[in-house]
């Protein structure tokens, strides 16, 4: 159980090693992968940025559009995912309670709420990791029902994490290829098997792969161990590994935690051309001045339940969301 490059929980390629749930340390993967920890996420955790890796450049004219994974797709503007009356208990927490919402294919839908409001316990009954209680989430017009974490990744929802999950002791460009070979393998022992000579040599997944660390910024780095790589590089490669899975959903779990609001607002910008490229995308964050500045759309969870929903401009004005989520006055929240 030491070694990270050996999943335990042997349903996600996707996920890295001992890392069963929603569990995992805060920090990044040098700390975080290898272990086993069955802890409940710390919610609102920070680890600060790295200024070193203020520098990296994106490039965000490279083509990643998604790839054709055989999975039937939905129009722009149609619903790619619901969430129907979703209730989950842990024990006497209501995580979530009768939340309802959609994500219309090709928006960027913000899930917002303050610490412990439900957000990724909401990613986590979409991903497969948890079952509601009741309710249910329908993909493609479809319940996803009991389906595993690794076959709602080869349906098309790719999701990174809080706390920053990658394989610590491999490679950037291996890291990418688990989520390159998560839609096409028949499981984790044949993708790991395969990785990472083999992969080098099956010049198609090793190219995706490539063009998705440019497109982050990351190309000059593919021969670094994820450990050793600045904390908003780890951020940017867990991306690029959901990105190689070619979801027609991307699920970003406070993808800019601990950056500085330079970083954050490059980031959000990241965000908009991974839309624009043809991936819809499901954005939790907990700033809202830089969700409304990026989404579509906002859904807005308080105590597990959804306390409101519209555009940026409506969420602002919302005296719901102020009060609640807010906790502060309204000039602040605007
Ligand atoms: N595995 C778990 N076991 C028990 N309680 C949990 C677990 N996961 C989340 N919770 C609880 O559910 C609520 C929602 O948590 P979470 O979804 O992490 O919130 P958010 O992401 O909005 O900060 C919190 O009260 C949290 O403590
Ligand atoms: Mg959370």
């Amino acid at each position: 159980m030491s070694d990270p490059t050996q999943p335990t929980t042997g349903d996600d390629p996707t996920a890295p090693a001992g890392t069963p749930g929603p569990a995992g340390p805060a920090g990044p993967a040098g700390t975080s992968a290898g272990t086993s920890s069955g802890r409940a996420e710390p919610t609102g955790g920070r680890t600060l940025a790295d200024p070193a890796d203020e520098v990296t450049e994106i490039n965000p004219d490279v083509d990643i559009a998604p790839e054709d994974i055989g999975v039937p797709v939905v129009s722009e503007g149609e619903r790619l995912l619901e969430v129907d009356e979703v209730t989950l208990r842990f024990g006497g927490v209501v995580a979530l309670n009768e939340v309802s919402f959609h994500i219309n294919k090709g928006e960027i839908l913000g899930l917002i709420g303050p610490n412990g409001a439900g957000k990724t316990t909401c990613f986590n009954v979409m991903t497969g990791v948890y079952q509601p209680t009741s309710g249910g989430v329908r993909y493609l017009g479809k319940p996803l029902g009991k389906r595993k974490k690794y076959q709602i990744t080869k349906l098309g929802i790719a999701r990174t994490f809080q706390n920053i999950r990658l394989f610590a002791n491999m490679t950037a460009l291996e890291n990418v290829l688990v989520g390159v070979d998560a839609h096409h393998s028949t499981g984790v022992v044949s993708a790991m098997f395969r990785l990472p000579k083999h992969r080098r040599e099956e010049g198609q997944g090793y190219a995706r792969a490539l063009e998705l660390l440019t497109f982050m910024g990351l190309d000059g780095k593919a021969d670094e161990l994820a450990r050793n790589l600045p904390y908003g590089d780890q951020r940017r490669l867990e991306i690029a590994r959901a990105l190689a899975t070619s979801p027609q959903l991307l699920c970003l779990d406070e993808p800019a935690a601990g950056f500085n609001p330079a970083e954050k607002a490059k980031l959000m910008e990241l965000i908009r051309t991974i839309r624009d490229q043809g991936y819809t995308v499901l954005l939790i964050e907990h700033d809202m001045k830089l969700v409304m500045g990026v989404t579509d759309r906002i859904v807005v969870l308080e105590f597990g339940r959804k306390i409101a929903e519209g555009s940026p401009a409506e969420i602002r004005d919302n005296p719901a969301v102020i009060a609640a989520y807010l906790g502060v006055d309204e000039e602040d929240a605007s």
